[in-house]
């Protein structure tokens, strides 16, 4: 066995197509790829969002191979023209990372179920679109990789969070059933889970509730709120030739929120080893 980095976490000149890469994770996970030498097709909901996607990142990395083409995840004939058009520009496609997805918190008493199925559309449906569309390509292959972004919320659930919790939970079981599906395929399908980071989805809401922001942060184990950027070394791997027996899994990137809570019940004794 040759043990290259090369061998174990090469992307270089792999083409991935991100969903949401106009987002502030997506976006940050498209620069990660192409600082590694991959190419990535992004798509976005509207043609300014692309555009200022694909200008960010080529004020970043002049010549950067980026397609960024309009498509609503929900709409399988825009995501399907989109995919298509990445993969006319690229010659080939070698993964998939959905990354799109929006919030609506409130009460189930209150919200309406437009709103409810909105969020189901878009984080579970739209991936299930993404999937089936580059998944044509990747059939065809016989190799590729798939990493949903779901979410802590998919296990540890939240009030008012029913739609979104609800969302990502069917992202990490329809995640499961197609890496079996597709196991014999060479296809890999895997979710990645983060917790709380600092984004567009959540920055208004955090600012305006400053206070149980810091209790949230207090609760996660690292002490920490995520950040975009820690989000790049396992999903980079997971796209990697030396994740090949890696598949079905939802791996929790949560500053190890899922593993416990930071709860002490003899805080007094243990409050100097703690310091
Ligand atoms: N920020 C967090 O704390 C956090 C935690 C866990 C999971 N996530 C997940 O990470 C992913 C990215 O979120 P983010 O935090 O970067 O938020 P973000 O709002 O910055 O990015 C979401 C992106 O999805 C795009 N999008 C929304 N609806 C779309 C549609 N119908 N078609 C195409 N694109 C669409 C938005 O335009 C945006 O660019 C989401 O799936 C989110 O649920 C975020």
């Amino acid at each position: 066995m040759d043990y290259t980095l090369e061998h174990l976490f090469g992307i270089r000149d792999e083409v991935f197509v991100v969903s949401g890469g106009t987002g502030t994770i997506g976006l940050e996970l498209c620069r990660g790829m192409i600082a590694l030498g991959a190419k990535v097709g992004i798509l976005g909901i509207s043609q300014e969002d692309c555009d200022r996607a694909a200008a960010k990142l080529q004020a970043e990395f002049p010549g950067a191979p980026v397609l960024a083409a309009v498509a609503d995840v929900t709409d399988e004939a825009m995501v399907n023209e989109a995919v298509d058009r990445i993969y006319a520009r690229f010659g080939r496609i070698d993964g998939l990372i959905n990354c799109a997805g929006i919030n609506v918190i409130d009460s189930l008493a209150h919200i309406t179920i437009e709103d409810f199925n909105r969020v189901m559309n878009v984080n579970f449906t739209g991936t299930v679109i993404c999937c089936k569309s580059v998944g044509r390509y990747l059939l065809r292959a016989r190799k590729g990789r798939v990493v949903n972004i779901s979410s802590l919320s998919a296990t540890q659930a939240k009030a008012y969070y029913t739609a979104y919790a609800s969302s990502k939970a069917a992202i990490n079981s329809f995640t499961r059933a197609l890496a079996i599906e597709w196991a014999q395929k060479g296809i890999n399908v895997n979710a990645l889970c983060p917790s709380l980071i600092v984004t567009d989805i959540n920055r208004a809401q955090l600012e305006q509730n400053p206070e149980n922001f810091a209790r949230r942060v207090a609760s996660i184990p690292r002490g920490v709120p995520g950040r975009t950027e820690w989000l790049v070394g396992p999903v980079v791997s997971l796209l990697s030739p030396g994740s090949v027996h890696l598949t079905g899994q939802a791996i929790y990137v949560d500053g190890g929120s899922s593993a416990g809570s930071t709860f002490v019940l003899e805080e007094e004794r243990f409050r100097h080893e703690d310091a």
